[in-house]
């Protein structure tokens, strides 16, 4: 990799800059252009494939990861604005070998069939927990709606995620 500490073209005139952010909790220096996205830094660059890609457009949340606890999409966030924030994938959402408890519950109440789509899933209901603990059903159905699911028809998901937060609240985990 090639350490530059500020702004250079190459003979195309593309502009590259340095990048330096934390991945699950790791600290990351790349080069980058102005071009890409976190999606293609992450699965591309860091070779953290866990985060999907999709439509690419913004349009099916199967990217979706946490930038500084927030849930966004990374096909459309310019891996530069991510420069000294904490970006958290699914790769990052386990802790000490154990599963995160919505990545069980999914598991173990039939809301993974294909799997494309559960990464976004985990981070953007994962946000939503670390947002309002209280998150019910009805929450998780709203903030899903822009997680496309093809698979599961959503009632199992949705029900695996519900319960899985009665869970959490009861062993302190939101
Ligand atoms: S790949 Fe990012 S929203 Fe579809
Ligand atoms: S499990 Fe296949 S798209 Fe959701």
């Amino acid at each position: 990799m090639t350490q530059i500490d500020s702004s250079t073209a190459d003979e195309t005139g593309t502009e590259h800059r340095m990048l330096r952010l934390t991945v699950n909790g790791d600290p990351a220096a790349l080069v980058v252009t102005p071009y890409e996205s976190l999606n293609s830094v992450l699965r591309d660059r860091l070779n953290l494939t866990g985060t999907k890609r999709g439509c690419d457009t913004g349009g099916c949340g199967t990217c979706t990861v946490q930038v500084d606890g927030q849930a966004i999409y990374s096909c459309m966030y310019p891996a530069l604005r991510a420069e000294g924030r904490s970006v958290r994938t699914v790769e990052g959402l386990g802790r000490d070998g154990e599963h995160h408890p919505l990545q069980t519950a999914l598991v173990e109440g039939g809301g993974v069939q294909c799997g494309y789509c559960t990464p976004g899933v985990l981070m953007a209901s994962c946000a939503l927990y670390a947002e309002n603990p209280d998150t019910d059903a009805d929450d998780l159905a709203e903030e899903l709606a822009g997680n496309l699911c093809r698979c599961t028809g959503y009632v199992k998901l949705i029900e695996a995620l519900a319960g899985a937060g009665e869970q959490m609240r009861r062993d302190g985990h939101v």
